[in-house]
């Protein structure tokens, strides 16, 4: 099996992760110029992260940082790819940026029928925190909520 290293999103990447976005039924879509927005200056401060394996984006982790709040917006693994614990490296490593940026919190919002994604955030420690009703169209769901405390 080939070595997957997380680094940094580079503008170069976004094709990749505008393809890999689109493929994943349950991640945010997002079109290409919402990533390239993560590298413009005074935009919403962002991290992207992705998972490069041999030189090629197996997955990616993108979180937007207002102020101490972090919302973890999309985080896809390459469905070849999957099950090899990148969506858990992902998050982890968003974790440890976020504490040395001493965040307060990371929340997120996930459809409620996305097992595998709920199971992988309760495992890293978020906890639900509600439901949002309606919350996601194509087709109509309800989010469930989560966050998980970096410092009180
Ligand atoms: C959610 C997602 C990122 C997980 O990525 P992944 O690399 O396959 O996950 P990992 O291999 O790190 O799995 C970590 C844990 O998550 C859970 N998990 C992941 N996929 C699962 C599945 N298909 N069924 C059940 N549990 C699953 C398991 O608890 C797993 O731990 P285990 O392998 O020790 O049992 C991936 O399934 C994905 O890209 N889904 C589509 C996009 C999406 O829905 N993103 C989240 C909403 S924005």
């Amino acid at each position: 099996m080939s070595t997957h290293t997380i680094r940094r999103a580079k503008p170069t990447d976004i094709p990749e992760l505008v393809t890999i976005g689109l493929e994943a039924a349950t991640a945010a879509h997002w079109p290409e110029s919402e990533y390239e927005r993560i590298f413009e200056t005074g935009s919403v401060p962002r991290v992207a992260l992705v998972a490069d394996s041999g030189g090629q984006v197996a997955g990616f982790i993108v979180a937007r940082c207002i102020e101490k709040e972090w919302e973890l917006e999309n985080v896809v693994v390459r469905q070849e790819f999957r099950r090899r614990g990148l969506g858990r490296l992902l998050i982890q490593h968003l974790l440890q940026l976020a504490r040395a940026d001493c965040a307060a919190r990371i929340f997120l919002e996930v459809r409620e029928s996305n097992e595998s994604a709920r199971k992988l955030y309760s495992q890293l420690g978020f906890r639900e925190t509600g439901h949002r009703s309606g919350y996601y169209s194509h087709p109509v769901e309800d989010a469930v909520t989560y966050e998980i405390v970096i410092r009180m």
